[in-house]
């Protein structure tokens, strides 16, 4: 395990995050990426009331004795279905929506969720429990496609020849362990000195497909945006370009929304000295307007 993968959860720019959303006494804000409910806790800290939803099982775990008060409820499931999961606990306006983008370090550091290139599990990469898993996808899908998410959500340089190899090397034996699968990409990868893994382009594509990251946050976007009232605040933190542009974008172009950030906002370096997996992170904030 690397020194980053031994680390603490640590909830990222919480204080910013904050500022935007603007807790108040008595005033609901979704937090549609619980995790391990971090940033929940701040907002409940400073008054607010929060719904935490989140599609991974194990989150549901992590609720603890914060279900006890009656400013906290936790919704299982996708922030793409905000709306119905709001409605179930009668919620149809809320004053603010906070997305923490991603997986979270618990997912990360667990090899048997097979997220991770740097610690061997089984190659399955869904937060939540359904659908195809990594390991499907790599030993079933077409090389074409293969090579075409790999270059599509990964900006994967070499996709075509990572996908080669991949299907020569499903065809001994399939491929069914996230070390396998790196060692895989690595004997495709061109020597030479490199800056990261050569399995991390890879993996962040898989990882994207699998649990149709790009599709959930435009969908969770406009979902949000709708339970806004007006004066709400919705904030977005997000940890690589792809999804940065899908929440720029909406902002910039929503009709219901007035972008409150024209740059994004990054960790400060003590945060990111603090907790390397804020490196990344850029947030995002917009208001929604009367119309
Ligand atoms: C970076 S972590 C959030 C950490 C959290 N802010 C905290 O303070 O503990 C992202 C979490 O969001 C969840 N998640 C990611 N995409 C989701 C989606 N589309 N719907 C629901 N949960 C999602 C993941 O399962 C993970 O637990």
């Amino acid at each position: 395990m690397s020194g980053a993968a031994q680390l603490a959860h640590r909830p990222v720019m919480v204080r910013t995050a904050l500022d935007y959303l603007r807790p108040r006494a008595g005033a609901w804000i979704i937090d549609g990426t619980f995790g391990a409910g971090d940033h929940t806790r701040a907002l409940l800290e400073a008054g607010a009331n929060v719904l935490g939803i989140d599609q991974d099982p194990q989150a549901a775990d992590r609720v603890g004795t914060l279900a006890d008060g009656a400013a906290f409820v936790f919704a299982a499931g996708n922030f793409r279905d905000m709306e119905r999961l709001a409605g179930s606990h009668d919620l149809s306006a809320v004053a603010g929506v906070l997305l923490d983008l991603g997986v979270s370090s618990m997912q990360l550091d667990e090899g048997e969720r097979g997220f991770a290139f740097r610690a061997d599990g089984p190659l399955d990469m869904r937060m939540a429990a359904t659908g195809p898993s990594a390991s499907d996808i790599v030993n079933e899908a077409p090389m074409e496609e293969i090579a075409a998410l790999l270059w599509r959500y990964g900006e994967e340089r070499h996709s075509r020849r990572i996908a080669r190899r991949i299907v020569e090397a499903r065809e001994r034996a399939p491929i069914l362990t996230t070390g396998r699968l790196a060692e895989v990409v690595a004997s495709a990868y061109p020597g030479g000195p490199r800056r990261a893994h050569p399995a991390r382009r890879t993996f962040q594509a898989l990882r994207i497909h699998v649990n149709d990251e790009l599709g959930a946050l435009q969908e969770g976007l406009e979902a949000g945006t709708r339970l806004l009232e007006p004066g709400g605040r919705l904030v977005v933190i997000s940890y690589h370009s792809l999804e940065d542009r899908i929440v720029k974008r909406f902002l910039n172009d929503s009709p219901r929304i007035q972008a409150l950030t024209k740059r994004p906002l990054t960790p400060s370096d003590a945060e990111v000295e603090a907790n390397p997996r804020a490196r990344s992170a850029k947030l995002r904030a917009g208001e929604r307007t009367a119309a």
